[in-house]
C-alpha cells in the first residue's frame, strides 16, 4: 500500500504568497477569502474565478485586487469588464480563460468549483506543479487515476480541504502509512438522518439544502441528504490515500465533531476534532505545513456532552452502495456514478424530480453504461457525456410520471 499523494514540503513560506480561487463566489471561495481578509499583509491575489454570479465575483476583484478575474459565463463578460474598468483587474470569460487563471503561476491554488466543472482549471493548476487546495471532489471521483498520474508526473502537491479528507491528512503520518489498518469517515447523516423512506420521499429542495450541522453550497447539501456525499467522499479518499475500499469505513456521527479518524495495525486510533467549520481545514490548507489562525467558534466538549456514532442504513440511503460498487466496479463507473449524480442533483433542486428518484437515476445510469477502462482524459469526457445523456432522458421520464 502506498500513499497516492505525497504532498511536496515546500521552503519556508516567503510574504505574502500568491494565491489563485477557483470558485471564489462559492461557499468554499467565501470562507477563503474570509481567512485572507483576515491577514492581508500575508497574501496577494493571482486570480478569482466564478460562473455567472458576476456582481459578487467583480466586488471580491475590486476588494482583493486580483492580477485577474474570470466568469465561466460568457454572457457575464460585458457586465464583468465594466464593473473591474479602471481597477487595473483583467476581466476574461469563458472555458479557456477559467483554464488560463489556474495555469498562471501563484503559490498556491484554492479548487473550490463544484462538479466536474472543475476538472479541466484543476488540472491545469496540477500540470504546472502547484500546491493545489482541493475541496472539488468530484475532480478525483470523475477521473481519480488519471489525476494521480498526473499529479506524480507533474510534481503537484494535493491539501485536502473536504474536512474528512483534511482530517486524515492531519493524523495520517506519511512514514506509517504502511501501518494504517483502515480510516473512518464520519458523516453527519444530513437533514433525514432518522426519516423513513416514505417520508423522504416527501421533502422538498429547501429542505434538502438545510443541513443541520454545516453551511455550505445546493449541491453538496443534497449529496449530503441523499448520502451520496459520503460515497463521493469514499472514492475521493481511495485516490488520496492509496486506500482499499474495504479499507475505508463510514460511521454516522451527528454531532459532526470528530471528522474522520485513522486506525493503525496496533490498535491505535486518531481522530481530528473541531467545530464543523470548513475555516478550520481551509486554514490547515492555506498555512500548511504550518498553521494560521482561523476565527472559528472553540470546542467546547463539556459543554457538548455527548458523542454519538451509528452504522449507515444502506436501505434508507443507497447512495452509499452504488458509490461502493462504482469503486470496485473502477474504470469509468465512478465517472458516470458522479455525472449522473450532478444531473439528478440539478433536477431535483429545479423540482424537476424526487428527493428518491437521486438514488434511483443514478442506479438505473450505472447499470446501463459499461464500466469501461478510462485511459486517456477524453474517454472521461466522452462517458460523463453519455451517463448525463441518460441521466437526463431517465430525469424528463420521473417529471413527466410526476
Ligand atoms: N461548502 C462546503 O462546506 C464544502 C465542504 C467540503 C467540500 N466541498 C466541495 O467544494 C466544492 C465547492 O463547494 P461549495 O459548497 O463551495 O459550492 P458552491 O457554493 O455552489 O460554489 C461553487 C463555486 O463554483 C462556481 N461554479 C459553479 N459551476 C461552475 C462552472 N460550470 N464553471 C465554473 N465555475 C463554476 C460557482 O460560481 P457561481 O457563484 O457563479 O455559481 C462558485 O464560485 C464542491 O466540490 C464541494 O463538494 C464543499
Amino acid at each position: 500500500m502506498t500513499l497516492a499523494i505525497q504532498p511536496v514540503r515546500p521552503e519556508p513560506a516567503t510574504a505574502p504568497r500568491r494565491l489563485t480561487i477557483l470558485g471564489s463566489t462559492g461557499s468554499v471561495g467565501c470562507s477563503t477569502i474570509d481567512l485572507i481578509e483576515r491577514q492581508p499583509e500575508a497574501f496577494e491575489i493571482e486570480a478569482l474565478t466564478a460562473n455567472s454570479s458576476v456582481r459578487e465575483l467583480a466586488e471580491q476583484a475590486r476588494r482583493l485586487r486580483p492580477n485577474l478575474a474570470v466568469i465561466a459565463d460568457e454572457t457575464c463578460y460585458g457586465e464583468l469588464k465594466e464593473a473591474l474598468a479602471g481597477t487595473g483587474v483583467t476581466a476574461a470569460a469563458g472555458a479557456e480563460a477559467l483554464i488560463e487563471a489556474a495555469a498562471r503561476p501563484s503559490d498556491w491554488v484554492m479548487a473550490a468549483i463544484v462538479g466536474a466543472a472543475g476538472l479541466a482549471p484543476t488540472l491545469a493548476a496540477v500540470r504546472r506543479g502547484a500546491a493545489i487546495a482541493l475541496a472539488n471532489k468530484e475532480t478525483l471521483v470523475c477521473a481519480g487515476a488519471l489525476m494521480v498520474a498526473e499529479i506524480a508526473r507533474h510534481g503537484a502537491t494535493i491539501l485536502p480541504v473536504d474536512s474528512e479528507h483534511n482530517a486524515i491528512f492531519q493524523v495520517l503520518e506519511p512514514e506509517q502509512h504502511e501501518a494504517v489498518e483502515r480510516i473512518i469517515l464520519t458523516a453527519s447523516g444530513g437533514p433525514f438522518r432518522s426519516h423513513s423512506r416514505e417520508a423522504m420521499a416527501e421533502v422538498t429542495p429547501a429542505q434538502a439544502v438545510a443541513h443541520p450541522n454545516w453551511d455550505m453550497g445546493a449541491k453538496i447539501s443534497v449529496d449530503s441528504a441523499t448520502m451520496m456525499n459520503k460515497g463521493l467522499e469514499l472514492i475521493e479518499a481511495h485516490h488520496l490515500f492509496g486506500l482499499s475500499e474495504a479499507q475505508i469505513e463510514i460511521l454516522v456521527h451527528p454531532q459532526s465533531v470528530i471528522h474522520s479518524m485513522v486506525a493503525y495495525v496496533d490498535g491505535s486510533v486518531l481522530a481530528q476534532l473541531g467545530q464543523p467549520d470548513m475555516r478550520t481545514p481551509i486554514a490547515y490548507a492555506l498555512a500548511w505545513p504550518e498553521r494560521m489562525a482561523a476565527p472559528v467558534e472553540r470546542l467546547d466538549l463539556g459543554a457538548i456532552g455527548q458523542l454519538t456514532f451509528e452504522a449507515p442504513d444502506p436501505v434508507r440511503f443507497p447512495a452509499l452502495r452504488l458509490a461502493r460498487e462504482a469503486l470496485r466496479a473502477g474504470g469509468g463507473a465512478p465517472t458516470v456514478l458522479n455525472a449522473a449524480n450532478e444531473v439528478a442533483v440539478e433536477e431535483f433542486l429545479r423540482g424537476r424530480t424526487s428527493f428518491l428518484s437521486i438514488a434511483d437515476i443514478v442506479e438505473h445510469v450505472l447499470e446501463a453504461i459499461p464500466a469501461k477502462p478510462l485511459d486517456c482524459l477524453e474517454d472521461v469526457h466522452q462517458i460523463d457525456k453519455e451517463a448525463r445523456a441518460l441521466a437526463r432522458r431517465l430525469t424528463n421520464g420521473t417529471a413527466d410520471k410526476g
